[in-house]
């Protein structure tokens, strides 16, 4: 059975970013809702006991890979952020492939604000890295997550469901993109570059 993980501030840690009415609607009903909902799909399904959280996202479908996805993807984001002036700065080895990759990290902001704005509708924009090292930006809609089907592992990812931002910035997606860059915890996506293997997030959300 998972629970809701220990975020690592104080909820109201990451104000006026986000303020504490859009963090209690965003992480202690959107993804505590998912949760209770995988909770629920574990208690009637023998085979899902036991697992991880990463091997029930990559080996189910429908309503359990939606639940479980959503899950890690929203632990993961706020893992990936801090309060504002906290968020420290890449590694070296990760500012040198943000500098091959992308020119630079104004360039690389630029680029993820740009995917997360034509990212349609409801989903995620995330930075990733390949076996190699090579960094890319992928967007998905819903609940996907981009390591599934052996694709790239997450560095870093943003919320743009409106649920994630609507409290605080109504339909102004564009600014709360660029708010967020204000706010990541570089230590996280540095580690994440570092590790060369997907983050595994099952302990911070299981007894
Ligand atoms: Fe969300």
């Amino acid at each position: 059975m998972f629970r809701l993980p220990e975020l690592p501030y104080p909820k109201t840690g990451l104000a006026p970013f986000l303020n504490e009415e859009q963090m209690s609607f965003h992480f202690d009903k959107h993804h505590k809702a998912y949760i209770d909902n995988l909770n629920k799909f574990i208690d009637t399904d023998a085979s899902l006991k036991g697992k991880s959280l990463e091997e029930i996202v990559v080996s189910s479908s429908g309503g359990i890979f939606n639940n479980a996805a959503q899950i890690w993807n929203h632990t993961f984001y706020w893992f990936g952020l801090c309060p504002q002036g906290k968020g420290g700065k890449p590694s070296d080895s990760l500012m040198a492939a943000i500098t091959k990759d992308f020119g630079g990290l104004d360039q690389l902001k630029e680029k993820f604000i740009d995917g997360g704005m034509k990212t349609f509708g409801s989903g995620w924009i995330w930075l990733c890295a390949d076996a190699a090292g090579k960094l890319s930006l992928v967007s998905t809609s819903n609940a996907a997550v981009p390591f599934t089907g052996g694709g790239p592992r997450p560095l870093l990812t943003a919320d743009v469901w409106e649920h994630a931002y609507y409290v605080d910035y109504r339909n102004a997606r564009q600014k709360y993109l660029e708010t967020f860059w204000g706010h990541i915890n570089w230590k996280f996506v540095s580690d994440n570059f570092e590790s060369n293997q997907v983050l595994s997030l099952t302990k911070s959300m299981t007894a």
